[in-house]
Protein backbone atom coordinates (compact mmCIF):
# COMPACT_ATOMS: atom_id res chain seq x y z
CA UNK A 1 0.00 0.00 0.00
CA UNK A 2 1.31 3.39 -1.19
CA UNK A 3 0.58 4.45 2.85
CA UNK A 4 2.91 1.86 4.17
CA UNK A 5 5.71 2.98 2.04
CA UNK A 6 5.13 6.34 2.29
CA UNK A 7 5.33 5.83 6.34
CA UNK A 8 8.77 3.81 5.58
CA UNK A 9 9.97 6.84 3.45
CA UNK A 10 10.06 9.42 6.34
CA UNK A 11 13.68 8.86 6.94
CA UNK A 12 14.63 9.74 3.55
CA UNK A 13 11.86 12.29 3.65
CA UNK A 14 12.90 14.56 6.31
CA UNK A 15 16.41 14.68 5.30
CA UNK A 16 15.26 16.20 2.10
CA UNK A 17 12.98 18.65 4.04
CA UNK A 18 16.43 19.38 6.12
CA UNK A 19 18.96 19.19 3.10
CA UNK A 20 20.95 22.40 2.71
CA UNK A 21 18.60 24.28 5.60
CA UNK A 22 21.03 23.68 8.20
CA UNK A 23 23.51 26.01 8.96
CA UNK A 24 26.19 24.73 11.70
CA UNK A 25 28.67 27.37 11.41
CA UNK A 26 26.13 30.03 12.29
CA UNK A 27 23.91 27.39 14.59
CA UNK A 28 20.35 28.34 12.50
CA UNK A 29 18.50 27.65 9.78
CA UNK A 30 18.85 28.90 6.67
CA UNK A 31 15.63 29.01 4.12
CA UNK A 32 15.78 30.72 0.51
CA UNK A 33 12.05 31.45 0.03
CA UNK A 34 10.73 33.44 3.14
CA UNK A 35 11.13 36.78 1.01
CA UNK A 36 11.34 38.73 4.24
CA UNK A 37 14.60 39.91 5.22
CA UNK A 38 15.96 39.36 9.42
CA UNK A 39 14.69 43.03 10.04
CA UNK A 40 11.65 42.50 9.14
CA UNK A 41 11.08 39.19 10.41
CA UNK A 42 12.37 40.55 13.99
CA UNK A 43 9.63 43.09 13.84
CA UNK A 44 7.22 40.00 13.26
CA UNK A 45 5.19 39.97 17.03
CA UNK A 46 2.43 36.96 16.45
CA UNK A 47 1.92 34.33 13.98
CA UNK A 48 -1.01 33.04 12.69
CA UNK A 49 -0.56 28.80 11.36
CA UNK A 50 -4.28 27.86 8.91
CA UNK A 51 -4.51 24.10 7.46
CA UNK A 52 -6.77 21.47 7.37
CA UNK A 53 -6.60 18.09 8.83
CA UNK A 54 -3.48 16.40 9.45
CA UNK A 55 -1.64 19.43 8.04
CA UNK A 56 -3.49 21.42 10.92
CA UNK A 57 -2.08 18.99 13.67
CA UNK A 58 1.63 20.12 12.16
CA UNK A 59 0.53 23.62 12.44
CA UNK A 60 0.21 22.71 16.53
CA UNK A 61 3.27 21.27 17.08
CA UNK A 62 4.59 24.28 15.33
CA UNK A 63 3.08 26.35 18.21
CA UNK A 64 4.26 24.35 20.56
CA UNK A 65 7.98 24.79 19.35
CA UNK A 66 7.49 28.30 18.50
CA UNK A 67 6.32 28.87 21.88
CA UNK A 68 9.04 26.80 23.57
CA UNK A 69 11.90 28.18 20.99
CA UNK A 70 10.70 31.24 19.39
CA UNK A 71 8.61 32.83 22.18
CA UNK A 72 6.08 34.17 19.88
CA UNK A 73 2.47 33.80 20.40
CA UNK A 74 1.25 31.79 17.81
CA UNK A 75 -2.52 31.45 16.67
CA UNK A 76 -3.43 27.99 14.99
CA UNK A 77 -7.11 28.06 12.73
CA UNK A 78 -8.41 26.28 11.07
CA UNK A 79 -8.94 27.10 7.14
CA UNK A 80 -12.54 26.50 6.93
CA UNK A 81 -13.08 28.49 9.94
CA UNK A 82 -10.50 31.46 9.19
CA UNK A 83 -11.94 32.06 5.75
CA UNK A 84 -15.74 33.29 7.25
CA UNK A 85 -14.40 35.02 10.54
CA UNK A 86 -12.94 38.10 11.39
CA UNK A 87 -10.36 38.32 14.12
CA UNK A 88 -8.89 40.89 14.96
CA UNK A 89 -4.94 40.68 14.15
CA UNK A 90 -2.32 43.18 14.83
CA UNK A 91 0.06 44.46 11.74
CA UNK A 92 2.92 42.52 12.66
CA UNK A 93 1.25 39.25 12.61
CA UNK A 94 2.45 36.57 10.13
CA UNK A 95 0.69 33.85 7.85
CA UNK A 96 1.37 30.86 7.30
CA UNK A 97 -0.84 28.24 5.28
CA UNK A 98 0.52 24.78 5.81
CA UNK A 99 -0.86 22.09 3.17
CA UNK A 100 0.80 19.00 1.30
CA UNK A 101 -0.73 19.41 -1.92
CA UNK A 102 -1.03 23.00 -1.87
CA UNK A 103 -4.90 22.86 -3.44
CA UNK A 104 -7.05 22.44 -0.13
CA UNK A 105 -9.77 24.89 -1.41
CA UNK A 106 -10.18 26.49 2.35
CA UNK A 107 -7.28 26.65 2.70
CA UNK A 108 -6.45 28.53 -0.87
CA UNK A 109 -9.48 30.71 0.80
CA UNK A 110 -8.24 31.55 3.48
CA UNK A 111 -4.51 32.83 2.83
CA UNK A 112 -6.49 35.16 0.10
CA UNK A 113 -8.44 36.67 3.19
CA UNK A 114 -5.38 36.91 5.16
CA UNK A 115 -3.52 38.42 1.93
CA UNK A 116 -7.04 40.85 1.51
CA UNK A 117 -6.14 42.24 5.00
CA UNK A 118 -2.64 42.90 3.79
CA UNK A 119 -0.85 40.92 6.19
CA UNK A 120 2.32 38.77 5.03
CA UNK A 121 1.38 35.39 3.84
CA UNK A 122 3.98 32.48 3.38
CA UNK A 123 3.32 28.78 2.56
CA UNK A 124 4.85 25.37 4.06
CA UNK A 125 3.78 23.47 0.85
CA UNK A 126 5.09 19.92 -0.26
CA UNK A 127 3.95 20.76 -4.37
CA UNK A 128 6.13 22.85 -6.08
CA UNK A 129 3.90 25.35 -8.18
CA UNK A 130 0.72 24.51 -6.46
CA UNK A 131 -2.17 27.23 -6.09
CA UNK A 132 -1.33 27.93 -2.77
CA UNK A 133 2.50 27.82 -3.72
CA UNK A 134 1.67 30.38 -6.35
CA UNK A 135 -0.41 32.49 -4.17
CA UNK A 136 1.57 32.84 -0.96
CA UNK A 137 4.38 35.64 -1.12
CA UNK A 138 6.99 33.40 -0.60
CA UNK A 139 7.55 29.93 1.55
CA UNK A 140 9.10 26.79 2.41
CA UNK A 141 8.90 23.57 0.15
CA UNK A 142 8.95 19.90 2.03
CA UNK A 143 10.58 18.24 -0.91
CA UNK A 144 9.32 15.04 0.75
CA UNK A 145 8.48 13.52 -2.69
CA UNK A 146 4.31 12.88 -3.92
CA UNK A 147 2.12 11.95 -1.38
CA UNK A 148 0.03 9.62 -2.92
CA UNK A 149 -2.00 7.93 -0.01
CA UNK A 150 -4.88 9.83 1.09
CA UNK A 151 -4.30 10.14 4.84
CA UNK A 152 -1.10 11.91 5.22
CA UNK A 153 2.02 10.65 6.71
CA UNK A 154 5.33 11.58 5.54
CA UNK A 155 3.94 15.22 4.82
CA UNK A 156 3.19 15.48 8.34
CA UNK A 157 6.66 15.17 9.74
CA UNK A 158 8.17 16.63 6.99
CA UNK A 159 5.89 19.53 7.82
CA UNK A 160 6.95 19.23 11.61
CA UNK A 161 10.49 19.52 10.67
CA UNK A 162 10.11 22.56 8.53
CA UNK A 163 8.07 23.83 11.64
CA UNK A 164 11.41 22.97 14.02
CA UNK A 165 13.56 24.74 11.58
CA UNK A 166 11.91 27.71 11.29
CA UNK A 167 11.77 27.90 15.01
CA UNK A 168 15.18 27.32 15.41
CA UNK A 169 15.19 30.40 13.14
CA UNK A 170 13.16 32.40 14.25
CA UNK A 171 14.63 31.73 18.16
CA UNK A 172 17.85 32.51 16.48
CA UNK A 173 16.66 36.29 15.40
CA UNK A 174 15.84 36.75 19.02
CA UNK A 175 17.18 34.97 22.29
CA UNK A 176 18.87 31.61 21.33
CA UNK A 177 22.38 31.32 21.25
CA UNK A 178 24.90 30.26 18.86
CA UNK A 179 25.75 27.18 21.05
CA UNK A 180 21.76 26.34 21.47
CA UNK A 181 21.43 26.43 17.81
CA UNK A 182 24.27 24.16 17.58
CA UNK A 183 22.90 21.59 20.09
CA UNK A 184 19.62 21.64 18.39
CA UNK A 185 20.85 21.61 14.30
CA UNK A 186 22.63 18.10 15.57
CA UNK A 187 19.54 16.83 17.05
CA UNK A 188 17.90 17.64 13.97
CA UNK A 189 20.64 15.72 12.11
CA UNK A 190 20.38 12.46 14.12
CA UNK A 191 16.40 12.70 13.73
CA UNK A 192 16.00 10.31 10.59
CA UNK A 193 18.38 7.56 12.11
CA UNK A 194 15.57 8.32 15.53
CA UNK A 195 12.69 7.60 12.89
CA UNK A 196 14.31 4.38 11.25
CA UNK A 197 14.58 3.12 14.51
CA UNK A 198 10.98 3.83 15.57
CA UNK A 199 10.01 1.77 12.69
CA UNK A 200 11.81 -1.00 13.94
CA UNK A 201 8.23 -1.95 16.18
CA UNK A 202 6.45 -2.22 13.05
CA UNK A 203 6.02 -5.64 13.61
CA UNK A 204 5.24 -5.35 17.76
CA UNK A 205 2.46 -2.80 16.64
CA UNK A 206 1.15 -5.27 14.01
CA UNK A 207 0.44 -7.80 16.98
CA UNK A 208 -0.82 -5.42 19.21
CA UNK A 209 -2.90 -4.51 16.20
CA UNK A 210 -4.22 -8.19 16.37
CA UNK A 211 -5.02 -7.54 19.91
CA UNK A 212 -7.38 -4.76 19.42
CA UNK A 213 -8.76 -5.14 15.70
CA UNK A 214 -12.40 -5.75 17.52
CA UNK A 215 -12.36 -2.06 18.94
CA UNK A 216 -15.00 0.01 17.85
CA UNK A 217 -13.64 3.34 19.71
CA UNK A 218 -10.16 4.71 20.96
CA UNK A 219 -9.04 7.24 22.91
CA UNK A 220 -5.93 9.00 22.00
CA UNK A 221 -4.07 11.12 25.30
CA UNK A 222 -0.61 12.96 25.35
CA UNK A 223 0.17 16.12 26.99
CA UNK A 224 2.10 19.15 25.72
CA UNK A 225 4.24 18.38 22.61
CA UNK A 226 3.01 15.15 22.67
CA UNK A 227 -0.95 16.51 22.27
CA UNK A 228 -0.88 16.68 18.67
CA UNK A 229 0.33 13.40 18.82
CA UNK A 230 -2.49 12.27 19.88
CA UNK A 231 -5.06 14.05 18.05
CA UNK A 232 -2.81 12.86 14.70
CA UNK A 233 -2.74 9.46 16.29
CA UNK A 234 -6.62 9.40 16.06
CA UNK A 235 -7.39 11.06 12.69
CA UNK A 236 -5.37 8.34 11.35
CA UNK A 237 -7.47 5.31 12.81
CA UNK A 238 -10.41 6.85 11.91
CA UNK A 239 -9.31 8.15 8.58
CA UNK A 240 -8.08 4.28 7.41
CA UNK A 241 -9.93 1.91 9.57
CA UNK A 242 -13.35 4.24 9.64
CA UNK A 243 -13.05 3.20 13.36
CA UNK A 244 -14.08 5.95 15.79
CA UNK A 245 -11.00 7.08 17.98
CA UNK A 246 -10.98 10.84 19.59
CA UNK A 247 -7.85 12.77 20.81
CA UNK A 248 -7.59 14.21 23.94
CA UNK A 249 -4.81 16.11 26.21
CA UNK A 250 -4.26 13.28 28.87
CA UNK A 251 -6.14 15.57 31.78
CA UNK A 252 -8.86 16.18 29.84
CA UNK A 253 -10.03 13.01 29.98
CA UNK A 254 -11.31 13.35 33.44
CA UNK A 255 -13.79 15.80 32.61
CA UNK A 256 -15.92 13.56 30.79
CA UNK A 257 -14.44 11.08 28.55
CA UNK A 258 -13.49 8.99 31.24
CA UNK A 259 -17.00 7.69 31.05
CA UNK A 260 -16.56 5.81 27.97
CA UNK A 261 -13.56 3.61 28.88
CA UNK A 262 -14.35 0.25 29.49
CA UNK A 263 -12.56 -3.08 29.07
CA UNK A 264 -13.92 -2.66 25.01
CA UNK A 265 -12.29 0.77 24.72
CA UNK A 266 -8.99 1.04 24.64
CA UNK A 267 -6.49 4.06 25.65
CA UNK A 268 -3.38 4.97 23.66
CA UNK A 269 -0.75 7.07 25.99
CA UNK A 270 1.96 8.55 23.74
CA UNK A 271 4.06 9.23 26.91
CA UNK A 272 8.13 9.26 26.28
CA UNK A 273 9.73 10.61 29.42
CA UNK A 274 9.73 14.03 29.94
CA UNK A 275 9.09 16.45 32.96
CA UNK A 276 5.22 15.86 33.26
CA UNK A 277 5.62 11.74 32.16
CA UNK A 278 4.15 11.46 36.28
CA UNK A 279 1.02 13.24 35.64
CA UNK A 280 0.73 11.17 32.45
CA UNK A 281 0.65 7.57 34.71
CA UNK A 282 -1.54 8.83 37.38
CA UNK A 283 -4.04 9.53 33.88
CA UNK A 284 -3.07 6.45 33.01
CA UNK A 285 -3.33 4.89 36.52
CA UNK A 286 -6.73 6.08 36.23
CA UNK A 287 -8.03 4.73 33.60
CA UNK A 288 -6.53 1.23 34.43
CA UNK A 289 -8.78 1.78 37.05
CA UNK A 290 -11.83 1.38 34.85
CA UNK A 291 -10.64 -1.52 33.73
CA UNK A 292 -9.97 0.35 30.47
CA UNK A 293 -6.89 -1.52 28.17
CA UNK A 294 -4.12 1.05 28.14
CA UNK A 295 -1.63 0.95 25.07
CA UNK A 296 1.63 2.70 25.84
CA UNK A 297 3.99 4.72 23.20
CA UNK A 298 7.08 4.70 25.67
CA UNK A 299 10.44 5.05 25.42
CA UNK A 300 12.96 2.64 25.44
CA UNK A 301 14.30 1.72 28.56
CA UNK A 302 11.13 3.02 30.26
CA UNK A 303 10.53 -0.08 32.60
CA UNK A 304 8.02 1.58 34.83
CA UNK A 305 5.10 1.74 31.88
CA UNK A 306 5.37 -2.09 31.26
CA UNK A 307 4.36 -2.64 35.09
CA UNK A 308 1.08 -1.07 33.90
CA UNK A 309 0.02 -0.68 30.33
CA UNK A 310 -1.44 -3.68 28.94
CA UNK A 311 0.90 -3.03 25.94
CA UNK A 312 3.85 -1.37 24.82
CA UNK A 313 5.57 0.11 22.06
CA UNK A 314 9.20 1.72 22.27
CA UNK A 315 10.55 4.94 20.65
CA UNK A 316 13.88 6.23 21.00
CA UNK A 317 14.68 9.07 23.18
CA UNK A 318 14.85 12.39 21.89
CA UNK A 319 14.45 15.98 23.27
CA UNK A 320 10.94 16.75 24.23
CA UNK A 321 10.59 19.31 20.99
CA UNK A 322 11.47 16.45 18.83
CA UNK A 323 9.29 13.79 20.62
CA UNK A 324 6.35 14.43 18.02
CA UNK A 325 8.67 13.18 15.11
CA UNK A 326 8.97 9.91 16.91
CA UNK A 327 6.47 9.04 18.52
CA UNK A 328 3.70 9.31 15.95
CA UNK A 329 5.55 6.52 14.01
CA UNK A 330 3.68 3.72 16.16
CA UNK A 331 0.49 5.73 15.54
CA UNK A 332 0.66 5.57 12.35
CA UNK A 333 1.61 2.02 12.00
CA UNK A 334 -0.97 1.02 14.34
CA UNK A 335 -3.47 2.36 12.22
CA UNK A 336 -2.37 1.63 9.26
CA UNK A 337 -2.34 -2.12 10.66
CA UNK A 338 -5.64 -2.31 12.20
CA UNK A 339 -7.24 -0.65 8.65
CA UNK A 340 -5.51 -4.11 6.87
CA UNK A 341 -6.94 -6.51 9.67
CA UNK A 342 -10.62 -5.02 9.21
CA UNK A 343 -10.29 -5.50 5.30
C1 LIG B 1 -7.61 15.81 3.77
C2 LIG B 1 -6.67 14.62 3.84
O1 LIG B 1 -8.53 15.61 2.74
O2 LIG B 1 -6.89 17.00 3.50
C3 LIG B 1 -5.70 14.84 4.98
O3 LIG B 1 -7.41 13.42 4.06
C4 LIG B 1 -4.98 16.19 4.76
O4 LIG B 1 -4.75 13.78 5.04
C5 LIG B 1 -5.99 17.33 4.57
O5 LIG B 1 -4.19 16.46 5.89
C6 LIG B 1 -5.28 18.64 4.20
O6 LIG B 1 -4.63 18.43 2.96
P1 LIG B 1 -3.38 19.39 2.59
O7 LIG B 1 -2.94 18.91 1.24
O8 LIG B 1 -3.88 20.80 2.60
O9 LIG B 1 -2.33 19.16 3.65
Amino acid sequence: HYMLKEIFEQPDAIRNTMRGRLNEDEGTAVFGGLNLSPKELRNIRRIVFTACGTSWHSALVGEYLFEELAQIPVEVEYASELRYRNPPMSDDTLVFAITQSGETADTLAALREMKRKGHPTLAICNVVGSSIAQEAEGGIYLHAGPEIGVASTKAYTSQCVALAMLALYFGRLRHLGYADGRRMIEQLQALPDKISEALESNEAVRRIAERYVECDNFLYLGRHFNFPTALEGALKLKEISYVHAEGYPAAEMKHGPIALVDERTPSVFVMPRGFIYDKVMSNLEEIKARGGPVIAVAEKGDDRIRKVADAVVEIPQVDEWLQPLVSIIPLQLLAYHIAVLRG
